[in-house]
Formats: structure tokens, sequence, C-alpha cells
């Protein structure tokens, strides 16, 4: 999908996502100390604005514009300040070794453009930071709930490892993430991977 898509299900005046983080985000961040985070495909802002809340430096980057005025929004409405920025990940370069945590959260992706994408973000971790991808796994599929239905924008953990790099993995798998819906709750299938610069 394109930035023009993306606005298009953005322009809706409600939230597309929910505003409350992701519950790996949550879960993996906590023992973290706030410094700097990068949330890459951040879309209505969710994660970014509860990692500022927990005290981070947050910097938000997207190509949908109207998802980012929604996330200043949101911002603004939760009296959190976080930087936003509107930029395609194909072409976005980030500071190398910059941040202390990167976040990467249901990027859809062809495979192609999903590495070089990885990889820029890995360069991204500072020394002693955190790298965290959370996504639809290919699973999901046909094994879990909801999520894309096109294939080749799903991909595994093993999709994304070999892109990081210098990092040092500490998780990458696939995770369940019960989801209540009006027949009862449903497992969807995630990737997760987790690494670290331990230089
Ligand atoms: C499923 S949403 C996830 C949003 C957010 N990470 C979250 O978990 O709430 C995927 C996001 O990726 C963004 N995206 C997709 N391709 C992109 C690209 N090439 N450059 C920047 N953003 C992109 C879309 O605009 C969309 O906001």
């Amino acid at each position: 999908m394109n930035a023009q898509t993306w606005n298009e299900r953005y322009a809706e005046k409600e939230l597309v996502w929910t505003s409350q983080p992701n519950r790996f985000l949550v879960s993996e961040t906590d023992g973290l100390m706030p410094g700097s985070v990068l949330d890459l495909a951040c879309g209505e802002g969710r994660n970014a604005i509860w990692l500022a809340e927990q005290g981070w430096r947050a910097t938000g980057v997207d190509f949908a514009d109207v998802g980012i005025a929604k996330a200043r929004e949101l911002s603004a409405s939760r009296g959190v300040e976080c930087k936003w920025l509107v930029a395609d990940l194909a072409a976005y370069e980030p500071p190398a070794h910059e941040f202390d945590l990167v976040i990467l959260f249901y990027l859809q992706l062809q495979q192609r453009e999903l590495g070089p994408v990885v990889s820029r973000a890995a360069s991204a971790v500072a020394a002693g930071g955190t790298f965290l991808l959370v996504a639809h796994d290919s699973r999901n599929l046909n094994e879990g709930h909801g999520g894309p239905k096109d294939p080749t924008v799903l991909y595994t953990a093993e999709d994304v490892v070999p892109h990081l790099g210098d990092l040092k993995v500490e998780r990458a798998e696939s995770v369940i993430r019960p989801v209540e819906t009006d027949t009862g709750v449903r497992n969807a299938i995630d990737v997760l991977v987790r690494a670290k610069r331990t230089w």
C-alpha cells in the first residue's frame, strides 16, 4: 500500500488503530531506561506517545501525512511532546547509532523492500540500545486471526534477522496475540524480533 492508500484509511475521524500501546511494546520495554526512541511507521502515533508518557524522547516517522497529523493531535491532547516526521522509509536514513530504542510495529512491506529498511533501522540503534520489531507473521495468513490477506507483505523472524548487521539477537520468534472478537478470543500470530547493540 502506498502513502495515498494509507492516507485514505487515516482520513476517517476515529483512530484506525487504538490509542493504546501494543502489548509487546509494553512487555518488551519493561525495565529499559527511558532515553531516545525512533518509531518507524508510527501511524497515528499510539506507541511513540505511550513511550513519551513513560519518559522517552520520541520521534515518529511515517509516510502518511494524514496519520502523522492525527499523531500530532493525539500527542497534544495527551500533553506529551514528540517529534513527528513525514518520510518514506524506502529512502529515509535515520542518523547512525543515535537512538536508545528503535521500533518498527506492523510495517507491511514486500520482502525486497524490508531488508534495507530493517538494516537502516538497526544502524540507528545507539551503543547499548535496543531494536524491536513486531509485525504480522506469515503464518497468520492461514493459522491466525485478522491481519493483511496479501502474503507478499507478511514475513517471519527469519526474514528479519539477516538484516540486523552487528546487533545481538535476543528474541526472534512467532508470538501469539489474543484478540477479543464478537465470537470470543481468537489468536493472531505476530513476529517479534528484539536485538541489542552491545558496543
Ligand atoms: C499497520 S500500520 C501500523 C502503525 C503503527 N506502527 C501502529 O502499530 O499503530 C502501518 C504503517 O506503516 C506505514 N508505512 C507503510 N509503508 C511505509 C513506508 N514506505 N514509509 C513510511 N511509512 C510506511 C503506513 O503509513 C502505516 O501508518
